[in-house]
């Protein structure tokens, strides 16, 4: 325990009940060292030099006008987002974990870059709010997966608070719509429509445990976590990687966190798709008849 955040180091793979019922009792796994993972980071670093045209892309705001930054940057988030090669890579991550890789379905892999300057910041690059995922996915059985692709730092990390976990926080679930937030982005691709509910009445950043892992470690942690990013001020970009998962066995056997403050109406089943079939989880929830008990289920 380190300010009041389970942490736990599995020294070896883990079947998906055990990671489950940690990770849906608030504890924030850390899978140390993975061979996959430094294979997955290789292929991250390569994929950001090439786009970025430097050698230490996390120079990037000192090396490159913020435009040119902010473009190349763009680049190499879809690239990542469409790669064979990162997909290949990151089911060996979760294979190596113990997932059940026939079960799982996320939504994207993830290359993010949060900027430590004002004028490089996007709706894309930026320090995020303190948030739940849940709040926006309202699935329960949600896991998010994080790693750093270079080195990070207690003030260019991620943030979790612990002394949040199950205690019900003001937040604009109920009101936010991704219908609504997809409408005005058409319309508008600079529209304030905020990206996914946030907390109406934050906590301080200060009271948040920054997440200090290596390049090569993974963490895992429940899509119902309190987290945010820690605001970097530090001179240097982060670079991370993330996706989110569910295991459709996580549904059927109903394990999941507790929904202490969500108050969305549906169920953005849609966003996930299977990791080998591409199939999406509202699909497959329907012909399993998963029953998600007090939601609706939105379709895209
Ligand atoms: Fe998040």
């Amino acid at each position: 325990m380190a300010n009041g955040l389970d942490l736990r180091y599995p020294s070896s793979s883990q079947n998906d009940k055990d990671r489950a019922n940690a990770v849906f009792s608030g504890a924030v796994l850390i899978y140390r060292a993975l061979p996959a993972m430094y294979e997955l980071v290789d292929c991250l670093r390569e994929i950001t030099r090439q786009e970025l045209g430097l050698k230490d892309p996390c120079l990037a705001e000192s090396e490159l006008g913020s435009a040119d930054f902010r473009l190349r940057a763009g680049r190499a988030r879809q690239i990542v987002r469409q790669s064979d090669d990162v997909a290949r890579l990151y089911k060996a991550v979760l294979l190596e974990t113990g997932v059940d890789v026939s079960a799982i379905f996320y939504d994207h892999f993830k290359l993010r870059f949060q900027p430590s300057n004002d004028i490089s910041r996007t709706r894309y690059m930026r320090d995020l709010p303190v948030h739940r995922d849940t709040w926006g996915s309202k699935v329960h059985a949600q896991i998010n997966w994080w790693a750093p692709v270079w080195p990070v730092r207690a003030d260019r990390t991620i943030g979790m608070f612990p002394a949040l976990w199950n205690v019900p926080v003001s937040n604009t679930s109920a009101a936010w719509s991704y219908g609504e937030f997809k409408q005005h982005l058409n319309a508008d691709k600079d529209t304030n429509y905020p990206m996914l509910p946030h907390c109406a009445d934050p906590p301080l950043i200060s009271e948040a445990v920054p997440i200090v892992i290596a390049p090569g470690d993974i963490m895992a942690f429940s899509g119902a976590h309190l987290h945010c990013s820690i605001p970097n001020r530090s001179g240097v970009a982060r670079i991370s990687t993330e996706t989110r998962t569910v295991s459709a066995r996580d549904l059927h056997h109903s394990r999941s966190a507790k929904n202490v403050d969500c108050d969305a109406s549906v169920s953005q089943l849609h966003w996930f798709r299977h990791v080998e079939t591409g199939e999406s989880l509202a699909n497959h929830a329907l012909r399993s008849e998963i029953n998600l008990s007090e939601s609706a289920v939105s379709t895209p």
